[in-house]
């Protein structure tokens, strides 16, 4: 039998983003884009950016709201998942990065579905209040404002809104009560907020691939 380690974690990610991602040229480009700019190679895995085109598929959703664009990866998996007529709103804090992101996106053709906001999260999302709700929000962003991320997105979604949060497994810290570590802080925060806070319906799964030991929670808005 294969030991379960990290290689065969990512050899057999590998073995999956080549059966169900294959090549693909726009997003190959987006990614050397980043690479080139020197942005943290921590993009979503291959699978889980078909996850997450899956998911804005099954749900039917139309708007999306991602939080933390990065250099547009996962942008542009939810601008084609969305389809003609729908629309991305992505938010990032660092104007290099959507400079990067811009021009990944509009490269592949998307452009046109995709609003990138630049700024906090916490000086963007309140400016989408007025806007039509999200059916879907990725929540990718700096860990430590998790609780506040999912917040806007029980104000931004309406009952049935998908909410998707990235991140949660943190190579098994979340179970260390004790850690400093303010990025597991702050996804131990979220994950308790999912399962107390009666706007959210929620689960979580531990992840193994490409990225190590990782993880993601996935809702459903009951009320905002
Ligand atoms: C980190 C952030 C991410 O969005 C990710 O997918 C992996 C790691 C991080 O900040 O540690
Ligand atoms: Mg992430």
């Amino acid at each position: 039998m294969t030991a379960s380690t990290p290689d065969a974690w990512a050899r057999v990610d590998d073995f999956l983003a080549d059966l169900f991602v294959g090549e693909d040229r726009d997003l190959d480009r987006a990614l050397a884009a980043q690479h080139a700019a020197g942005l943290p190679e921590i993009e979503v895995a291959p699978v889980a950016g078909k996850l997450l085109q899956l998911l804005v598929r099954i749900s039917g959703a139309r708007r999306v709201l991602e939080i933390g664009t990065l250099g547009g990866y996962s942008t542009i998996q939810l601008a084609r998942a969305v389809g003609p007529g729908g629309h991305v709103v992505t938010v990032e804090a660092e104007a290099d990065n959507a400079a990067v992101a811009r021009s990944s996106i509009d490269a592949a053709g998307v452009g046109e579905r995709v609003d990138i906001r630049i700024g906090r999260g916490e000086d963007v999302l309140p400016t989408l209040v007025d806007e039509d709700p999200f059916d879907l929000v990725f929540i990718d962003a700096d860990k430590e404002s998790n609780t506040l991320y999912l917040d806007w997105a029980a104000r931004l979604g309406r009952t049935g809104t998908v909410v998707v949060l990235d991140n949660i497994g943190r190579d098994g810290e979340i179970t260390n009560a004790d850690t400093t570590d303010t990025k597991v802080q702050g996804t131990i925060a979220a994950l308790r907020m999912l399962a107390e806070d009666p706007r959210f319906d929620a689960t979580a799964m531990q992840t193994v691939g490409l990225k190590g030991w990782d993880g993601f929670a996935l809702a459903r808005i009951t009320r905002s």
